[in-house]
């Protein structure tokens, strides 16, 4: 029987393909779920767990909420800005304070690569990270995943490039191990400036040219453009940006037939997609949201030593 080798979800990176079959397969008992006129299960009852977001978040911070109320568990919610944290309480004392109070999991979101890692090194709880810096956003990747299975019955073959502000995304990582593993190609699209050094070695193809890569593609991940960023010289003007990196409806032609649009969020609308886009036939975009919840209700069940039928 197939299960998933850690305790904690830190990242897809050396996940094998049976544990996010393992993971998609469980999300489509929850989605089921969510379909129900009450759609609350008891399994998580008696499970504690502090959603830890250190930076802001709307999809990621509700989606878990929403997904471990619906399994019954106790959810605390811990804002950073709203917290002795602004007294200058480290990531360590804050969490070490927090399972004193006897928790369960952690859901963590921090702008530092490694920190979901490093609540590990001294922590008892299951650790989930939410999004680590520019390092790893697992459960968005197998959501992600998870809407393309959906739709296409499998990943493996598809051609999937992802669009944008590849250096600073933790979001394209975790795709690109996770899309990686079962078997899809994927490519990746940018300024230069914004494709970290040596890409290719993570087995991707590289792009500077949009309509070159998105020839023979089946779906298209637009990145949002962080515009915090533009001032350290990454982009040109973000009218230039959108000139040659936009996805806009003149360039859907160039992909395959039933393609797919996908965007993690936040949008820049009229930036990296065009709003006719986002909101045209081929998006997922709000699909993807809708699956995020049975995926890290899944995700939750796995974790906590879920492997019976839930009903
Ligand atoms: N996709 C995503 O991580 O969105 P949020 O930042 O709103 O959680």
């Amino acid at each position: 029987m197939v299960k998933l080798k850690s305790r904690h979800l830190l990242g897809l990176q050396g996940m094998n393909r049976e544990e996010i079959n393992l993971i998609l397969d469980s999300t489509d008992t929850f989605l089921e779920i969510l379909q129900r006129p009450i759609k609350r299960v008891p399994t998580l009852r008696g499970v504690t767990i502090v959603n830890l977001f250190y930076e802001p978040s709307t999809r990621t911070r509700i989606s878990f909420e929403l997904a471990e109320k619906r399994l019954s568990a106790e959810t605390v919610n811990f804002s950073a800005d709203a917290s002795s944290v602004k007294k200058g309480e480290t990531l360590k004392d804050t969490v070490r304070n927090l399972e004193a109070m006897k928790i369960d999991m952690v859901v963590i979101r921090h702008r530092y690569s490694g920190a979901p890692h490093f609540l590990t090194s001294f922590l008892d709880a299951a650790v989930i990270n939410a999004g680590d810096g520019a390092h790893e956003h697992p459960t968005q990747a197998l959501l992600d995943m998870y809407t393309l299975r959906k739709k296409y019955g499998k990943i493996s073959g598809l051609k999937v490039v992802i669009v944008g502000d590849i250096l600073h995304s933790r979001v394209a990582r975790s795709n690109i191990w996770g899309l990686k593993t079962m078997g899809a190609k994927v490519a990746v699209c940018g300024p230069t400036t914004l494709l970290p050094y040596e890409i290719e070695k993570m087995g991707v193809e590289v792009y500077s040219n949009l309509n070159e890569s998105l020839r023979g593609t089946d779906v298209v991940m637009a990145l949002r453009i962080q515009l915090e960023r533009q001032q350290s010289c990454y982009l040109p003007t973000l009218r230039e940006y959108s000139q040659r990196f936009g996805i806009t409806k003149e360039r859907l032609p160039l992909l395959n037939e039933n393609f797919t649009i996908m965007h993690p969020g936040p949008m820049n609308r009229g930036v990296e997609i065009s709003p006719e886009v986002a909101d045209g036939p081929y998006s997922v975009i709000l699909d993807q949201v809708t699956n995020g919840v049975a995926v890290r209700m899944a995700i939750l069940y796995l974790l906590s030593g879920g492997e019976g039928k839930v009903e």
